[in-house]
């Protein structure tokens, strides 16, 4: 298979934004650089905002949520805008708020399950840690991100002398008793809480008396990689959904002065559900659309004229077919990797995707040269959903949901195609063009 060089670039780049993005607060400081780095501004929730035609602007709520646009130069109520909606936050484990245990000569963290990882695949991964933490400050707190480059924690499997049906079985931990992760051999009168503050408050430079809270997120150190006979597909952790912010965020880069404003909404809190002030079940985007609206001195008229003649797009990821498991699927719907952008549909709105908003979303690929495919679940099982229909039931504007076809949907090392993600940024490009 023939990969144009800059398909691969786009990989590439897509590899070094993952691993620059260990937690969802280093996913929004990632993207937060890039749009600097190309000439967005950062707005503050808390200030007056005046936008003008061409502005490149952003937002951010709560360090994981971020909002980027680029106002158009047609008038609102004529032109709506063209969103696309990611998600920030994966599947994993979470450092509890008081997580060190000292338990026969280690010390082992306590950790939640945040949303719905495959937890078998956590174990005997190089683990590390990275998030944000709460310093104490003579005025009050400072917020700080905090990541491990080396390998600081580790979940070993039991031997299978000791778990001899693993293999016919599958591979089970307790939640609560079987998931902590070993850290470090207890020391002789030193507090297991000690032990695990001094690396952070290292790192930070600070006391560790003086770490106040933390939200850690478990990551793995091993960095994205290509792999298959042409190096046709990436690995990785967090593909869902940094593989969409990534290529939502390409498209945005690469819009200067549209007609349409144009706006990329990367929520957090989607894997568990959205309803959160950052998350897709918040006020946010709705916020930043009154605000868009405001500053263009548009009346509760025209306002609803805006949402009417706008479109979005949840961009999110999809289930590949896998050749190993033909039985999974549903036959006239395998998503085959690499070959082009998924169109989601579910009868029961788990999708927000409609006939109409699905023909629109061929019309893009078509004009952007892309091939696109159609995905529907089985029938038997329960399928997923994304910030698709929450967004689009809170502002009423047609949306679809598309995505990348991937294998290992929330593993901690998810696969998928080099090819589809150029495509996704084409006809991503396309939706912000049209
Ligand atoms: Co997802």
């Amino acid at each position: 298979m023939t990969i144009p060089a800059n398909t691969r670039q786009q990989a590439q780049d897509l590899l070094d934004f993952i691993d620059a993005s260990p937690s969802p607060w280093h996913a929004v400081a990632t993207c937060e650089q890039r749009l600097q780095a190309a000439g967005f501004a950062r707005l503050d929730e808390t200030e007056r905002w005046t936008l003008q035609a061409g502005d490149k602007r952003y937002v951010v709520r709560g360090d994981a949520a971020i909002i980027a646009f680029v106002v158009g130069s047609a008038a609102l109520a004529e032109s709506g805008l063209r969103i696309i909606g990611a998600h920030t936050d994966s599947p994993g484990l979470r450092i509890k708020p008081r997580p060190a245990e000292e338990v026969g000569g280690m010390v082992r963290l306590g950790v939640e399950v945040y949303g719905g990882p495959i937890l078998a695949t956590f174990a005997d991964r190089d683990l590390s840690l990275a998030g944000r933490v709460h310093v104490r400050t003579p005025d009050g707190f400072a917020t700080r991100l905090v990541r491990f480059a080396d390998p600081l924690l580790r979940l070993p499997n039991l031997a299978i002398h000791m778990n001899r049906e693993v293999n016919e079985s599958g591979l089970k931990f307790n939640k609560q008793s079987e998931l902590p992760l070993l850290l470090g051999v207890a020391e002789e009168g030193v507090k297991a809480d000690a032990r695990f503050r001094q690396p952070i408050a290292a790192a930070l430079g600070v006391e560790p008396g003086d770490l106040l809270t933390w939200e850690l997120n478990a990551y793995d150190t091993q960095k994205g990689s290509l792999w298959g006979a042409d190096r046709e597909f990436i690995a990785d952790s967090q593909l869902d959904n940094l593989a969409s912010c990534h290529a939502a965020l390409n498209a945005l880069l690469a819009t200067d002065q549209p007609a349409a404003t144009c706006l990329c909404a990367f929520f957090d809190h989607e894997e568990v559900g959205s309803e959160s002030a950052a998350g897709a079940g918040g006020s946010f985007i709705a916020d930043v659309l009154a605000r868009l609206a405001g500053n263009a001195g548009l009346d509760g008229e025209d306002q609803r004229r805006m949402v009417a003649r706008s479109f979005f797009i949840s961009a999110d990821m999809a289930h590949g077919w896998h050749p190993n498991f033909p039985a999974a699927y549903e036959p006239c719907h395998h998503a085959l990797v690499n070959a082009g952008p998924v169109i989601k549909s579910n009868a029961n709105q788990r999708y927000s995707t409609t006939g109409e908003t699905a023909a629109r979303f061929m019309a893009l690929c078509a004009r952007a040269g892309v091939p696109c495919q159609q995905y529907a679940h089985r029938t038997d099982l329960g399928c997923g959903s994304t910030i698709g229909p929450i967004v689009a039931a809170r502002l009423g504007i047609p949306s679809v949901d598309v995505g990348s076809p991937m294998w290992a949907m929330h593993s901690i090392r998810e696969s998928a195609g080099v090819l589809d993600h150029g495509y996704m940024i084409a006809a991503l490009s396309a939706a912000f063009a049209d």
